[in-house]
């Protein structure tokens, strides 16, 4: 069952059922309930921390509260180009990109804060068009207040938060038509190069010929510029990276001391990604009772937790053949670092996915 959280003024209330409507709520389900979340988590965490030769946690579980926050603060870090030189490719293409779709759904997959959406939901209300607006993130409490802030700032618009994975639970944005799905900051760089094409075939599976898809993605580019991104003299990025132990701590009940571990960032040039890891300062021994699992480390074991892709034109090309969508737009800054895709839905019929 889909639980349903309503806001009302600020206060949440938490309902199993469909509420009535209010005169400013935004509408907050989770894709799945507390005990599934925390079963998927545990089932992911003791795969991956036995993976070898290189042990492994999703990077998504870099993002609670304070994830979430200590991302935001990323994104102001000097080094960090990515999120100002996206936002300026976004104010020079919103009106563009809105004209040429004329949605009347926009969908951010991945919404963090929901400050980007902002520009095309502008670009909406000047076309009269705006309806309706579903952030979909797997950080709950960032999740709501964004969704409360889009909704008493766009008084006109149905918002819609879904608590969710976008690997899983694309379904619960409902059938496609009038949408225009979001998904920005090189996000999708996260997924390993082979998930990516399954994933583009279950968002295309939410959208109709001619509903369009703005991907925002990091580039190829100098190896310097992209190891100081990561690498930041703040020690931001560590502190985020060091994230991922706490959350594992929280949902599982591990010990993780993350103190324990140093932050490395590099470039792979062969893979064209950028690779996280912490790397363990001492011996110790880890117990993660919620995964059944208990983890002996020597001082210099790695953990990987998260990739991030870089990106050419040919490279996404490659990854869309047979996804049901095509390339119409490719708007970049004049240092090429960054890019804005506009991807339209095609007629070409995606199978249902295959049952796991
Ligand atoms: C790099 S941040 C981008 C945030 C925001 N869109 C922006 O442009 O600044 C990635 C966002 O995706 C969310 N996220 C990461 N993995 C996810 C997953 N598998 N499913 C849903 N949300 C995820 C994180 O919580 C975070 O808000």
């Amino acid at each position: 069952m889909n639980v349903v959280w309503r806001l009302r003024g600020g206060a949440l209330d938490f309902e199993c059922e469909p509420l009535e409507a209010t005169a400013v709520s935004a509408t907050i389900q989770r894709a799945r309930d507390a005990s599934d979340f925390t079963r998927r988590m545990a089932e992911e965490v003791r795969v991956g921390l036995q993976a070898r030769p290189l042990s492994k946690l999703p990077s998504k579980y870099l993002y609670d509260d304070r994830g979430s926050a200590l991302f935001d603060e990323i994104t102001r870090l000097p080094e960090y180009y990515q999120t100002r030189t996206e936002l300026a490719i976004l104010e020079t293409i919103a009106d563009g990109v809105v004209e040429a779709v004329r949605p009347r759904e926009l969908c951010e997959l991945g919404s963090g804060v929901g400050r980007k959406v902002r520009l095309i939901l502008d670009a909406m209300k000047g076309r009269g068009l705006l309806e309706r607006c579903v952030l979909l993130d797997i950080s709950e409490g960032f999740l709501v207040e964004s969704a409360h802030q889009l909704d008493g700032d766009y008084p006109d618009l149905a918002v819609r938060g879904i608590a969710g994975d976008f690997l899983e639970d694309l379904p619960a944005l409902g059938p496609g038509g009038g949408r225009l799905a979001l998904f920005l900051a090189g996000t999708m760089g996260n997924l390993h190069p082979d998930r990516v094409p399954p994933f583009l075939r279950a968002l295309a599976r939410q959208l109709e010929p001619g509903d369009g898809f703005l991907l925002g993605l990091d580039l190829v580019k100098d190896e310097a510029r992209l190891h100081a991104a990561y690498n930041d003299s703040a020690g931001v990025t560590a502190e985020f990276n060091r994230n991922v132990l706490r959350v594992v701590n929280t949902h599982l009940r591990a010990d993780f001391e993350p103190e324990a571990f140093e932050h490395v960032a590099f470039y792979d040039r062969d893979n064209a990604w950028i690779e996280m890891r912490l790397r363990a300062t001492r011996d110790m021994r880890v117990s993660v009772p919620g995964a059944e699992l208990r983890l002996d480390l020597r001082r210099g074991d790695e953990i990987r937790t998260e990739l991030s892709c870089k990106y050419t034109q040919p490279s996404l090309e490659a990854r869309l053949a047979g996804t049901g969508l095509q390339i119409e737009g490719w708007h970049t800054d004049p240092e090429e670092l960054f890019v804005s895709a506009l991807l339209r839905r095609t007629g070409e019929a995606i199978p249902p996915e295959e049952p796991r």
